[in-house]
């Protein structure tokens, strides 16, 4: 797992971008999953920045981490639009997503299963004030795979500000903690103080369904993108930073 700590939120969106626009320059056709909610926010207008002047990532494929149950696709509460309207258009990819309206919601888990089982090159994660990864809630089995799940009262209280005027929807979809792990290359990304108690959890705690972020420390290749005021109760943080500066120039992200 490799720490990097920038100094703001623009600096994790920046680096970010360049990750992403690494892989579409490797590959013809790589996989990237996209995460939702405010943190990718800023990564998602650079990458659309980097487009408007010409970079070209239109040759990856999106998909999507989780989705809500019963948000039709051009719900503005719905992830595939958030996902189309930020990414996907702007960028010209084509995405896979969940379909939380699907008459037969374990159906449309195995489907999405199959999706990804042709492989994800690079995974972004966010990570819940509560540790979640996806939607998968504390609790969450750590080798689960995409399924329904309940979402907890503080992860929808945390996500009402998208919903104004209506309740937020209560039951999801979402690739599951072995599902996420499945993916060549994870990329999370935690900014603001409010993330630092569930990062620290994540990175430096203990491996457990308490802390489905404790996961990450379980795969061969995580890159944590975080901003100072997320990284502050990092005990390894002057590590991080002293192995950051010391890179070796050959040496990728
Ligand atoms: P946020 O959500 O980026 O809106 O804080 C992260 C998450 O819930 O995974």
């Amino acid at each position: 797992m490799e720490v990097v700590i920038l100094p703001d939120p623009a600096e994790v969106a920046r680096v970010a971008a360049d990750v992403v626009s690494a892989l579409a320059q490797r590959t013809a056709r790589g996989t990237l999953g996209l995460a939702t909610g405010a943190t990718p926010l800023p990564l998602y207008e650079e990458l659309a920045r980097r487009a408007r002047h010409g970079r070209d990532l239109s040759g990856l494929r999106a998909v999507a981490l989780d989705e809500y149950v019963g948000l039709p696709a051009d719900d503005p509460g719905s992830y595939r639009h958030y996902l189309e309207q930020r990414v996907v258009r702007p960028l010209g990819l084509q995405l896979d997503a969940l379909d939380g309206c699907a008459g037969d919601l374990a159906q449309e888990c195995d489907r999405y299963e199959q999706v990804l089982a042709r492989g994800v090159d690079l995974q972004i994660l966010g990570i819940g004030l509560d540790g979640h990864l996806g939607f998968n809630e504390p609790g969450s089995s750590l080798r689960s795979r995409t399924r329904v799940k309940t979402l907890s009262t503080s992860t929808r209280t945390a996500n009402a500000a998208w919903f104004t005027g209506r309740e937020v929807p209560l039951h999801v979809l979402t690739q599951g903690i072995g599902t996420i792990l499945d993916a060549r290359h994870l990329l999370l990304l935690a900014t603001g103080a409010a993330k630092a108690r569930a990062l620290a959890a994540a990175l430096e705690g203990p491996v457990t369904t308490m802390s489905p972020g404790s996961a990450l420390q379980l795969h061969p290749h995580v890159t944590v993108l975080v901003d100072e005021p997320a990284s502050s109760r990092l005990s390894l943080a002057d590590q991080h930073r002293h192995a950051h500066s010391h890179k070796p120039s050959w040496q990728a992200l």
